[in-house]
């Protein structure tokens, strides 16, 4: 069975879209519970200025608070030199670092040129140094962006080659609008992998437009292993008002296993996890395994069949 890696990021890129605040003793609780799913990594949280993204202000509660599991990696977003100073005082396993491979997204999002973005993560590369710490840098709309349009591959593969040359780990392409479609995450796949061999690759999708499960198998064609991926489907994205999250993690998790991928994850728990979530936020999520169950899970026969079958055996 071929190995798959999946990374749980609704702590971070769900929760942050999130406009109630919720608890930090509940997020704890979660992150307890996701630890026992079986995840390969989970963004638990982000170390953004609080007035920026409020939701996550209690990033160091949350670090402390949690119950690590040896063989998860605990992952944080870290935007500057001063998130990284808070989460390194954490004793976090991966620094997530974002910039945008779009110029008008990177400014609209970070308020920072792109040029700007990268000397500032240069400097976080440099803090956090070559220790224990990993680091990983997820590019936004490397599919498209919502103002610019199509971002030109070679733009995107220029990108990922600085930041492989600051000797990160590795590098997540994300759809952060839901602009990506199966054959384009194929081939770009494809092309990252070949030119960057030795960096871990992780694909990042939201399903804004539908096409999140579609662009997985896209991806799978090009032997990506490493996914992220959201908890019932949490996440959002300003650029496409009303649109869903990321892409459904019990939902990717269902499709794999039926497909015979050992994705690592204890589907049950994970169904679990998802179905505490509307208690947490205050509105449904878009996850379908939770509304229409596993694809085995079934219904028992309707009594006014046994009866028709009955009608049918005495006329005989
Ligand atoms: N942690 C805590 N506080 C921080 C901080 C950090 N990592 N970075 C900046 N701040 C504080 C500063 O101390 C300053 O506070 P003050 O107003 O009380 O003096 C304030 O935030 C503004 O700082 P400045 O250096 O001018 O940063 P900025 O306003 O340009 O913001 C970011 C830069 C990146 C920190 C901010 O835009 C941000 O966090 N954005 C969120 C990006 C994000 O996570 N998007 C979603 C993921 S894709
Ligand atoms: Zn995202």
């Amino acid at each position: 069975m071929k190995r798959l890696y999946l990374q749980e990021v609704a702590t971070r890129d769900g929760f942050q879209n999130e406009k109630s605040f919720i608890d930090t003793e509940q997020k704890i609780a979660l992150i307890d519970a996701l630890s026992q799913c079986g995840y390969a990594k989970i963004e638990v949280t982000s170390f953004t200025s609080p007035k920026a993204i409020p939701a996550l202000r209690d990033a160091e509660a949350v670090m402390a608070g949690i119950q690590r599991q040896s063989g998860v990696e605990y992952t944080v977003l870290v935007p500057n030199v001063r998130g990284a100073e808070r989460a390194l005082g954490c004793g976090i396993d991966e620094a997530n670092l974002v910039m945008s491979v779009s110029e008008p997204h990177n400014r609209s999002n970070l308020r920072m040129t792109r040029e700007q973005s990268f000397a500032q993560l240069r400097e976080v590369v440099g803090v956090i140094g070559r220790g224990p710490v990993a680091v990983n840098v997820s590019l936004s709309t490397v599919f498209g962006c919502p103002m610019q349009g199509d971002v030109p591959v070679d733009e995107v593969l220029a990108w990922v080659g600085r930041f492989a040359e600051l000797g990160v780990r590795g590098v997540t392409l994300c759809d952060t609008t839901g602009m990506a479609y199966p054959t384009q995450v194929e081939t770009l796949s494809r092309q990252v992998r070949e030119r960057f061999p030795e960096l871990q690759l992780t694909l990042h999708f939201h399903n804004t437009r539908g096409m999140a499960l579609a662009n997985t198998l896209g991806a799978l064609q090009a032997g990506i292993e490493r996914f992220d991926a959201s908890l019932g489907g949490l996440g959002g994205c300003p650029y496409a008002p009303g649109a869903s999250g990321n892409v459904c993690m019990e939902d990717l998790v269902h499709m794999l296993d039926l497909m015979g991928y050992d994705t690592g994850l204890h589907l049950d728990r994970v169904l679990a996890a998802s179905a505490r979530l509307p208690g947490l936020i205050g509105h449904a999520t878009p996850s379908q395994i939770l509304k229409a169950g596993k694809r085995l899970d079934l219904h028992p026969i309707p009594a006014h069949v046994h009866s028709l079958s009955q009608q049918v055996a005495h006329h005989d």
